[in-house]
């Protein structure tokens, strides 16, 4: 048994997250935990909400709610979202708790006394109707090279030139609208990364075990050369900036950290916070002289997020020069588009968490975003083809299986597992062939390659059909009850291995299947281990509700309209 820590990307507090958030970080990393637990590992799976920042800030006053209360809301919303899609995470925090404060504040004051950190002043654009400094992106203007307006301040949307916010004409505040803009001094703390880049670069080469999507992006942002970053910011909400003593620091008033500076930290920080809450320890996760060095870390993320943990969060960690966890294993994802295109809210394209479940339960969508998700490369959702994959692999290969052998067992042999007869050829090569498919999976979870463990899964399904076709128990119970028996015991035996075959995808459904046949044992099977006959004789079985409804054609077309579709 070993101890792997897993966590996935915080997702921003501003809003609840739509499919494609949940297909790249969240629900991978959900099965990848659910795969490890059911092999008997010690699991610690962690997430939180990503709370700072101007977005968060400027959501609250879009919401007409100070900060604070806006965030308090919204952790709950996405918290309760990721609980009713069977997240099975050991701890939701918040990047705006107290140990990630403390956590960020040690490191930036670890990292200066190293010689990390130096105070910088910086040239910025101040709204004066706003008494605020404003990011880059909230000025807006018109685009010099294009003349486009409204072009941002840190990039053209329609020349795409990457712009200075003083290059704007007749620049005005996003936030306000306000052009009483001026520019003014303001001091900040730079991380030095040009200083770690050998440092980085050489731990990157240490980790054999990263994917080739995670190696090529850090690599290239390396060669590109690092820059020294601003790691605070004007703002009010955030971690604040304090000086050695927690007191405040002269020149740093009302400044807090930038919030890729405190983010990754809170995967500390809300370590340390299910540690507070379930009395357990939290530095024997994250301090390799405090037991950590037998933990293996998974990070799980958008590929849009990967520079910020290979060299980014690096930084601040190999910096530090503290014996911290880094990250062993980071299996990076593509983006599920919608059609051909991105989700979008304003434009009525895509599904967001909440929405999906007043469509669907969650296992219809937990298997088709696993098993058909953006892993090798960029995905499209389309309503056509989640519909043709429901049906085929769930209802038709699936849950047809368990309806028709319990249903059969009920009708024929009292609704118990039978006796008498014996196994011959046919269940030989079906256990054969069984074993084989429970290796590939389980060799494909390890690799973390969902696309290709869910196609092992179905094949699996799909083995026991082609069983009970052949064995065909129906017929053989008007001539030779015996073989009947073994046809109907074996099968039975087959639905309480797809449950458990099912379960780090479907964990709903696979309680619901394991159910049918008295069934407790969810772990992931050992192709080795006694399979088709473990089940005892005269236990009591009874068909399952419908387990799977197939979607029909109204649904997509009522879908489409709602949420867009081929024509959006
Ligand atoms: O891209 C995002 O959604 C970020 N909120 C991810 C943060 S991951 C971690 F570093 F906190
Ligand atoms: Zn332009």
């Amino acid at each position: 048994m070993s101890r792997i820590l897993i966590t996935s990307a915080l997702p921003y507090i501003n809003g609840i997250k739509h499919l494609g958030n949940l297909a790249g970080s969240m629900l991978p990393a959900d099965v990848y935990a659910r795969f490890k637990r059911g092999q008997g590992h010690e699991v610690l799976y962690i997430c939180a909400t990503d709370e700072h920042g101007t977005p968060a800030e400027l959501a609250a006053a879009a919401a007409g709610q100070d900060v604070r209360t806006y965030c308090d809301e919204q952790h709950e919303i996405q918290k309760r979202a990721g609980e009713a899609f069977g997240l099975s995470y050991d701890w939701f925090g918040r990047s705006s708790n107290a140990p990630n404060r403390r956590l960020t504040q040690h490191f930036a004051h670890v990292l200066e006394a190293n010689g990390f950190i130096e105070e910088r002043v910086d040239r910025m654009i101040y709204s004066i109707d706003d008494a605020r400094f404003l990011p880059d992106r909230y000025v807006e203007g018109t685009c010099p090279h294009c003349g486009y307006r409204p072009a941002r301040g840190d990039q053209c949307d329609n020349c795409g030139r990457l712009l200075d916010p003083t290059d704007l004409i007749e620049p005005y505040s996003a936030v306000s609208g306000s052009t009483k803009l001026e520019v003014r001094d303001t001091r900040h703390l730079y991380l030095l990364q040009t200083r770690l880049e050998d440092r980085i670069r050489a731990w990157i080469e240490s980790r054999s075990d990263w994917q080739t999507l995670a190696r090529s992006i850090a690599l290239k942002h390396l060669d590109e050369g690092l820059i020294d970053r601003g790691i605070t910011r004007d703002l009010s909400w955030g971690v604040p900036v304090v000086g050695p003593d927690g007191g405040p620091r002269p020149g740093m008033e009302g400044k807090v950290f930038y919030v890729w500076f405190d983010a990754p930290i809170e995967y500390i920080g809300a370590t340390e916070e299910w540690a507070e809450a379930s009395g357990r320890t939290w530095r024997d996760w994250w301090r390799l002289d405090e037991g950590a060095d037998d933990v293996r870390y998974v990070q799980f993320m958008g590929k849009d997020n990967v520079a910020f943990h290979t060299v980014s969060f690096p930084a601040t960690i190999l910096g530090s020069g503290e014996p911290w966890k880094t990250v062993d294993t980071l299996k990076a994802f593509n983006w599920l588009n919608w059609y051909g295109g991105k989700f979008s809210t304003s434009q009525k394209r895509g599904v967001f968490m909440d929405q999906a479940l007043e469509l669907l339960p969650a296992d219809y969508w937990r298997w088709h975003l696993t098993a058909y998700g953006p892993e090798g490369s960029d995905a499209a959702f389309t309503w056509e083809q989640f519909q043709a994959t429901t049906n085929k692999d769930l209802a038709d290969v699936l849950g047809n299986f368990v309806n028709r052998i319990v249903k059969f067992a009920e009708s024929k042999f009292d609704g118990v597992v039978p006796d008498g007869g014996e196994p011959g050829p046919l269940e030989g090569k079906l256990k054969a062939d069984v074993r084989a498919g429970i290796a590939e999976a389980t060799e494909a979870f390890e690799a973390m390659e969902f696309r290709k463990a869910c196609q092992a899964i179905r094949a699996i399904w799909v083995l026991g059909n082609e069983y009970l076709q052949e064995a065909a128990p129906w017929t053989a119970f008007k001539t030779d009850i015996e073989r009947s028996a073994v046809g109907v015991r074996t099968g039975l035996n087959l639905v309480a291995l797809f449950a458990r075959i099912a379960a780090p995808v479907m964990p709903f459904t696979a309680e619901r299947i394991a159910t049918t046949v008295g069934e407790t044992d969810l772990s992931w099977p050992s192709a080795n281990a006694p399979l088709l006959d473990r089940m005892p004789v005269g236990r009591t079985v009874s068909a399952p509700e419908v387990l799977f409804r197939k979607i029909e054609d109204a649904q997509v077309a009522e879908w489409s309209e709602r949420f867009g579709g081929a024509d959006a």
